[in-house]
C-alpha cells in the first residue's frame, strides 16, 4: 500500500497538477519567447566574465549586496527605468525576484487577504486571475477599448463600491501591451487613471513586463514615474527582453510597502547567477539587443496575420497589435474556445482559450490568444491550418481557407 498523501492536503489547496507530457508540435501557449533571440554568446560571454571577477560572492547567501538583490543588477535598472518610462528611482527603490510572477505572490501577500476586493482588465493574464481566485478575492473586471482599461467604466465602477461601501484594495493594470489584447494606454488616460486613483484613494498596481517591446521603440511614462502620490507599485521583467526561464523580475516600490513585502520575501534571495549574468550582459548589450528581438518578433506576428488571413478570412477577428507576443482573436460566436482548445490539442495544436483570459467568462468565450513568439514561421504557418482544419471539425467555421470552399 502507498502512503495517501492527498489525505492531508489543507482543505483549499488547488487541484494538483497533471503531469507534463512535452511542448506541443504547434505551441502558441504561455508567455515563451524567441529561441533564436535569445542571445546565447552574449550571455556565455558575460557569465564567465562575473564569475571570474565575483564568483566567489555567490559563498554568500544574496551575494553580498543584501536581500533587494544583486546591485549592478539593481544599476542597470534605475538607468533603464530613467531612460524608457521615465521612472527616477534609486537601487534602494528596486527589489529583485524570482520572475515577476513572485511579484505577484510578494504584492497581493501584502495587501491582501480573503474577501478582498481588487479591480483589474476585463481581459487580464491568466496567471494573476487565478491568483485571485485561489486567494477569494472579488475581481471587478473593467472593459478595455482599442486604448487599454475605460475610464467610463472605471469611474463607475469606482462609484458603485463606493455607493456599497467596498473600498478596493488596488487597480491591477498591465497598461503599455496589455496582455491578451495588447493595447497600449496613452499618457492622457494614465493621467485620468492616476486622478481617479487619487480620488477615490486606490493604489495602483502596474505590470510592465511588454513594455520593452513596443514596435516603434516608443513607450509612455510609466504611472510610478507620473504618479504625485507614491501610489503606485511598479513591476517589470526580465522574461520578455530576454529569456523567461532565466526567472527575473523585479519590483519598484515605495518604502512603506517595499519593507513588507522585503519581510515576506522569505527564499532568501533570487537566482544570483541569472542575476549576475544579467547585470553583466545588460549594461552592455541590452539597448542593441532589444531592438533586434521586436523586430524578429514583428516579423513572427506577421506570418501568424498572414496565416490567420488565408486560413480563417473574415472569421478571425483582431486588432493588429502595437508590440508584444500576443494576438487576442475574436472568432464567430458559435465558436467555444475552451472545447476549440482541446480539440486543437488532440491535433497539437496549443492555444489559449479566451475564458482563461478574461474575467468574464462569457464575453470571452468565442476569443483566443495566440503567442506568435515561440513557434517558427514555418510552424506558425502549418499550426494555424491545423487550427483552422480543426474548427471546421468542430464548428462549421471558416467557410473558406487558402481561398478554397470547405465543408463543414
Ligand atoms: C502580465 C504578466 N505579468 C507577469 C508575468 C510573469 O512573468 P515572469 O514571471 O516570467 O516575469 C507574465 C508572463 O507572461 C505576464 O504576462
Amino acid at each position: 500500500m502507498t502512503f495517501d498523501f492527498a489525505a492531508l492536503a489543507p482543505a483549499g489547496s488547488p487541484a494538483p497538477a497533471v503531469k507534463w507530457t512535452g511542448l506541443s508540435k504547434y505551441h502558441f501557449i504561455g508567455g515563451n519567447n524567441d529561441p533564436a533571440e535569445v542571445p546565447v554568446a552574449g550571455l556565455k560571454a558575460a557569465a564567465a566574465a562575473v564569475l571570474e571577477r565575483e564568483g566567489r560572492n555567490l559563498a554568500t547567501y544574496n551575494l553580498t549586496t543584501g536581500p533587494q538583490g544583486y546591485r549592478p543588477l539593481r544599476d542597470f535598472l534605475v538607468g533603464k527605468l530613467k531612460r524608457d518610462a521615465g521612472i527616477a528611482c534609486t537601487a534602494d527603490d528596486i527589489m529583485i525576484v524570482s520572475g515577476s510572477l513572485q511579484a505577484l505572490d510578494l504584492v497581493h501577500g501584502a495587501l491582501l487577504e480573503r474577501g478582498d476586493t481588487i479591480i483589474c482588465e476585463r481581459d487580464c493574464y491568466e496567471g494573476t486571475l487565478n491568483r485571485y481566485t485561489r486567494l477569494g478575492v472579488n475581481v471587478i473586471g473593467i472593459p478595455l477599448d482599442e486604448g487599454g482599461l475605460r475610464m467610463d467604466a472605471l469611474e463607475a465602477a469606482l462609484a458603485d463600491l463606493r455607493a456599497k461601501g467596498v473600498r478596493p484594495k488596488f487597480i491591477y493594470t498591465i497598461p503599455t501591451v496589455q496582455n491578451p489584447t495588447a493595447t497600449i494606454m496613452d499618457e492622457e488616460r494614465r493621467t485620468k487613471l492616476l486622478a481617479l486613483a487619487d480620488q477615490y484613494g486606490v493604489p495602483i498596481f502596474e505590470d510592465d513586463c511588454y513594455a520593452d517591446l513596443i514596435w516603434n521603440g516608443q513607450r509612455p511614462p510609466a504611472l510610478y514615474a507620473m504618479s504625485k502620490s507614491e501610489n503606485v507599485i511598479h513591476i517589470g521583467s526580465f522574461s520578455k527582453s530576454i529569456a523567461p526561464a532565466l526567472r527575473v523580475g523585479f519590483i519598484v516600490a515605495p518604502w512603506s510597502v517595499m519593507s513588507r513585502m522585503l519581510a515576506l520575501k522569505t527564499d532568501a534571495g533570487s537566482g544570483a547567477l541569472e542575476q549576475m549574468v544579467l547585470a553583466e550582459y545588460c549594461k552592455t548589450n541590452f539597448e542593441t539587443h532589444v531592438p533586434e528581438l521586436r523586430a524578429a518578433l514583428k516579423k513572427k506576428l506577421d506570418t501568424l496575420v498572414d496565416s490567420l488571413s488565408e486560413q480563417f478570412g473574415t472569421a478571425a477577428e483582431f486588432d493588429y497589435p502595437p508590440g508584444g507576443i500576443f494576438l487576442w482573436v475574436k472568432l464567430p460566436d458559435n465558436v467555444d474556445t475552451m472545447k476549440l482548445y482541446n480539440a486543437a490539442l488532440a491535433a497539437g495544436v496549443a492555444i489559449n482559450p479566451g475564458p482563461n483570459w478574461s474575467a468574464d467568462k462569457t464575453w470571452s468565450r468565442s476569443r483566443l490568444r495566440l503567442c506568435f513568439a515561440s513557434p517558427s514561421h514555418e510552424q506558425i504557418k502549418e499550426g494555424v491550418a491545423v487550427l483552422a482544419e480543426v474548427c471546421r471539425k468542430e464548428f462549421g467555421v471558416p467557410l473558406r481557407s487558402a481561398n478554397i470552399e470547405r465543408k463543414a
